[in-house]
C-alpha cells in the first residue's frame, strides 16, 4: 500500500481544492493512505501533517482557497531545511508528494526529489499562468472571469463620468491575466511587462477613441509593469490635463471564489493523472499540464527552463481591438 502526501504552496488559486479532492479520492479508491500537509513546505518542516479521510475532501470541489492552507517559506531554498522537512515524510513511510503551486513550489519539489529520492509530481496551481509545460494553470480562467466582470463594471462608471480608468491586475511578472482580460473584456489597451511600455501607444488609442466619439477608456495594466500603474496614470494626466484618470487595483479578489467549470475539470484531470503516475513509478520529479487539450508530463525543471515570452501577435490583436 502506498502512502502519499499533498500540499498547496505559494499564492492560493481557485481549483486547488478540486485538485486536492481528485488526488485524495483517486488514491483512496486504490486503498492508499493519503496525508495532507498544512501550509506547504512550512507545514512539512513543522511536521503539520495529518492522515486524510474521505470526509476531509467531501464538498470542497467548488470551494475557493485551499483546505490545506498555503504559505511561503523562503528558507526552503536551504538544503538543510529541506533535509529536516523530508525526514517528516520519511518517518511516516511517505514516499510520494503531490505539490500544487507555481514554479517556486516546483523548485521545492524538484530538490526533494533529487536530494531525498521522494517521488514528486507538480500540479500547476496559480492564477498567473506563468508555467511552461501547460497551456493553462489551475485558477487562471477563474481569475480571468473575475477581471472581465470588473472591467464591465468599471466601463459603466467610466462611461458615465467620461473617465479613463486604469485597472491593475495580478500576474507577478506575467502579463497573461492582463492580456487575456483585455481581449475577453473588451478593454481599451493593455500594458504588460513582456512588451515595451510606450505611453504614446496608449495615447494613440485614447485619441482615436475620442475621434470616434468614445469618451471613456478602461485600460488594463499588469502589476509586473515596472513603471507602476500610479506612475502611468500620472504621466497620462501630465501629458493631457483634460483626462480624468482613476486607478483601480483589483488585488486579492482575483484569487477568491468558486472555480469555473474549466478549472474544476483541469484540476480533476491533472489530479487523477498525478496518482496514476505515482502508481506506475513515473513520478520522478515531474509536472503535469494540459497542452492542446491533452494531459502531458514534463520534468519539473521544464516549467522554468522553457518559459516563453508573450506572443507578439496576440498583443497586437489586443491593441488593435482596443480602439
Ligand atoms: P509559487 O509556487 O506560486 O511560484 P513562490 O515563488 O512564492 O510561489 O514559492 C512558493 C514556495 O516554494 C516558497 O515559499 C518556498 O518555500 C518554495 N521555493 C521557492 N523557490 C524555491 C527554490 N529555489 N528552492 C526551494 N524551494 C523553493
Ligand atoms: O502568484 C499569485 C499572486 O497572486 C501574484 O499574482 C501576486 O503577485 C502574488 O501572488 C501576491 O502575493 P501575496 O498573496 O503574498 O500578496
Amino acid at each position: 500500500m502506498k502512502k502519499i502526501a499533498i500540499l498547496t504552496s505559494g499564492g492560493d488559486a481557485q481549483g486547488m481544492n478540486t485538485a486536492i479532492r481528485a488526488v485524495a479520492k483517486t488514491a483512496m479508491f486504490k486503498g492508499w493512505e493519503v496525508y495532507g500537509i498544512r501550509r506547504g513546505y512550512k507545514g512539512m518542516l513543522e511536521d503539520d501533517i495529518y492522515k486524510m479521510t474521505p470526509l476531509d475532501v467531501s464538498n470542497i470541489a467548488d470551494k475557493g482557497g485551499t483546505i490545506l492552507k498555503t504559505a511561503r517559506l523562503p528558507e526552503f531554498k536551504d538544503p538543510k531545511v529541506r533535509a529536516l522537512a523530508a525526514e517528516n515524510l520519511k518517518k511516516r513511510g511517505i514516499d510520494s508528494l503531490v505539490t500544487i503551486g507555481g514554479d517556486g513550489s516546483y523548485h521545492g519539489a524538484y530538490y526533494l526529489n533529487i536530494e531525498h529520492g521522494i517521488q514528486t509530481v507538480g500540479l500547476p496551481g496559480t492564477i498567473d499562468n506563468d508555467i511552461a509545460g501547460t497551456d493553462f494553470t489551475i485558477g487562471f480562467y477563474t481569475a480571468l472571469n473575475i477581471v472581465i466582470d470588473a472591467i464591465s463594471k468599471l466601463r459603466d462608471t467610466a462611461q458615465s463620468h467620461d473617465r479613463t480608468i486604469l485597472v491593475e491586475v495580478m500576474g507577478r511578472n506575467c502579463g497573461d491575466i492582463a492580456l487575456n482580460a483585455c481581449i475577453a473584456g473588451g478593454a481599451n489597451g493593455v500594458i504588460i511587462p513582456e512588451m515595451p511600455y510606450k505611453i504614446e501607444a496608449i495615447e494613440e488609442i485614447i485619441r482615436k477613441r475620442r475621434e470616434e466619439g468614445k469618451n471613456f477608456d478602461v485600460i488594463v495594466v499588469s502589476e509586473g509593469v515596472k513603471e507602476g500603474t500610479q506612475e502611468i496614470a500620472r504621466q497620462l494626466k501630465e501629458r493631457n490635463p483634460k483626462l480624468d484618470v482613476k486607478v483601480t487595483t483589483l488585488g486579492h479578489i482575483q484569487r477568491g471564489g468558486s472555480p469555473t467549470a474549466f478549472d474544476r475539470l483541469l484540476a480533476t484531470r491533472l489530479g487523477v493523472a498525478a496518482v496514476n503516475l505515482i502508481e506506475k513509478n513515473e513520478a520522478d520529479g515531474v509536472m503535469l499540464g494540459i497542452e492542446k487539450t491533452l494531459v502531458v508530463t514534463h520534468k519539473l525543471q521544464y516549467a522554468w527552463e522553457n518559459y516563453e515570452k508573450k506572443d507578439q501577435k496576440f498583443y497586437e490583436i489586443a491593441m488593435m481591438l482596443s480602439i
